[in-house]
């Protein structure tokens, strides 16, 4: 059904070369009309009361997509996020994007969506929308679009962390997009329209494409393994938390600003990893940096990947079984407080640096009710001691406040900031 809905579009505007569908005719269309109002099956409910691509189960694919404002238009920039709102709900629905294309004009226009996606079901698409703190001042304090008054406290800046080499081409943005999906091609063409539609009022600032989950996000689902060869995910956060997402993920009414309750933060850092020099270390040593074993995933403590590490065990040298900077210790929510954050990421291989090293490391996503609370100290901490330092560079950089769920076909991304 969706592919059909997806044709039914360029049908209309009668593009040259899909005649055939065209041709096709009245029984595809009116098969569409029919299967519109149904959801397809691997289609992720785009509305709620919490944006989807956070708790949903992790999907294979990302295409992440920061961008910046080029527009002083308060009025532009709403009705964007309107139009961008309509687009994403079209598109998570298997849907063609819309926006201000040609569907029923003029047929000299471009077309109303770009079209890779055309014979592909949503394939569980999720488009989830954050702001950035340059959304609401600019570098000289100005208030951008008026919304300065309501920049949430705990969107503030990272700190620098030791061994940072932050490029500034790979971090920050005004708005950004995170398309999950099971099909690059479905999150590319997302990413890619609401870019078409944006053109005048955004500008992409960085893209990063993903593949390969790094984490689980509901119990139902496996751990996956990082580039690493590790299981990872195992101590995620899960859909099925119930209260301690409450605790945790959601930004709470009295947390602050109050168009953010139902919102969450997003820290996405871009993390290379030097394979060919971890691809050299020995098993032993590699176990001991995680503090986990690489086959199973079980803590070095235990057997099974969910036994609880235990910290206090100590070898027959006297020394504890897991190292003082080992990875999963220093990240520990023990050491934090309970902080604890849900981790969504994908792999990355951007090709090779042309020195013979594979381009490629970890895309971290991190959902958080507080990233003064969960993420900056737990950052503090492994940047200071973690023995992966040894393996790992962090190169991008970005904080985003992703506002609640669009709760009904009135309502779009924004609404509740711009009013
Ligand atoms: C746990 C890998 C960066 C936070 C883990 C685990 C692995 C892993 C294999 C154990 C399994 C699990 O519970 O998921 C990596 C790699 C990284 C990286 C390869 C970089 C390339 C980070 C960063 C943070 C972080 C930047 C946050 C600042 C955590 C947390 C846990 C964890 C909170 C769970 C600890 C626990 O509750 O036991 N990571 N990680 N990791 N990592 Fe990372």
């Amino acid at each position: 059904a969706a592919a059909v809905s997806r044709r039914r579009v360029l049908a209309a505007t009668g593009i040259a070369g899909v005649a055939g569908l065209a041709a096709a005719g009245g029984a595809v269309a009116r098969d569409a009309f029919a299967q519109d109002a149904a959801p397809a099956a691997d289609a992720v409910a785009f509305r709620g009361a919490h944006q989807a691509g956070i708790v949903t189960a992790a999907q294979d694919r990302l295409h992440f997509a920061a961008f910046d404002v080029v527009t002083r238009d308060r009025d532009h920039l709403v009705a964007l996020l309107r139009q961008w709102t309509a687009a994403a709900a079209r598109m998570t629905a298997g849907q063609a994007a819309g926006g201000s294309g040609a569907v029923g004009g003029p047929a000299q226009a471009p077309p109303e969506d770009t079209g890779e996606a055309l014979d592909l079901p949503p394939a569980q698409l999720t488009l989830t929308v954050g702001f950035g703190a340059s959304l609401f001042r600019d570098a000289a304090g100005r208030d951008r679009f008026g919304i300065a008054a309501h920049l949430p406290p705990a969107l503030a800046p990272l700190p620098h962390f030791p061994g940072d080499q932050l490029r500034p081409e790979l971090s920050g943005g005004d708005l950004c997009v995170q398309a999950c999906a099971n099909d690059p091609q479905v999150a590319v063409h997302a990413i890619r329209n609401l870019a078409r539609i944006g053109f005048g009022t955004v500008s992409l600032r960085w893209s990063q494409l993903g593949f390969g989950r790094t984490s689980a996000t509901t119990r139902a689902q496996s751990t996956p393994r990082n580039l690493m060869g590790f299981k990872d995910g195992t101590a995620n956060l899960r859909a099925e938390d119930g209260a301690l997402l409450e605790e945790q993920l959601w930004v709470q009414p009295g947390d602050g600003p109050q168009w953010l309750a139902g919102g969450t933060y997003l820290v996405s850092r871009k993390i290379k990893m030097l394979v060919e020099t971890w691809d050299r270390t020995s098993l032993a040593e590699q176990e001991a940096i995680f503090g986990r074993t690489k086959g199973s995933g079980a803590p070095l403590t235990g057997r099974d990947e969910f036994d609880r590490p235990d910290f206090a065990a100590t070898g027959a040298d006297g020394r504890p079984v897991i190292a003082p900077e080992a990875h999963v210790r220093l990240a520990h929510p023990d050491q934090h407080g309970g902080a604890r954050m849900l981790r969504r990421g994908y792999h990355f291989v951007d090709g090779s640096d042309g020195l013979g090293r594979m381009d490629a490391g970890l895309f971290f996503l991190a959902f958080q009710r507080d990233p003064r609370r969960q993420f900056v100290p737990v950052q503090r901490a492994l940047a200071r001691s973690d023995v992966l330092n040894e393996y790992i560079r962090h190169v991008g950089s970005a904080v985003f406040a992703c506002p609640p769920g669009v709760r009904d076909a009135g309502d779009h991304w924004g609404r509740t900031l711009f009013g």
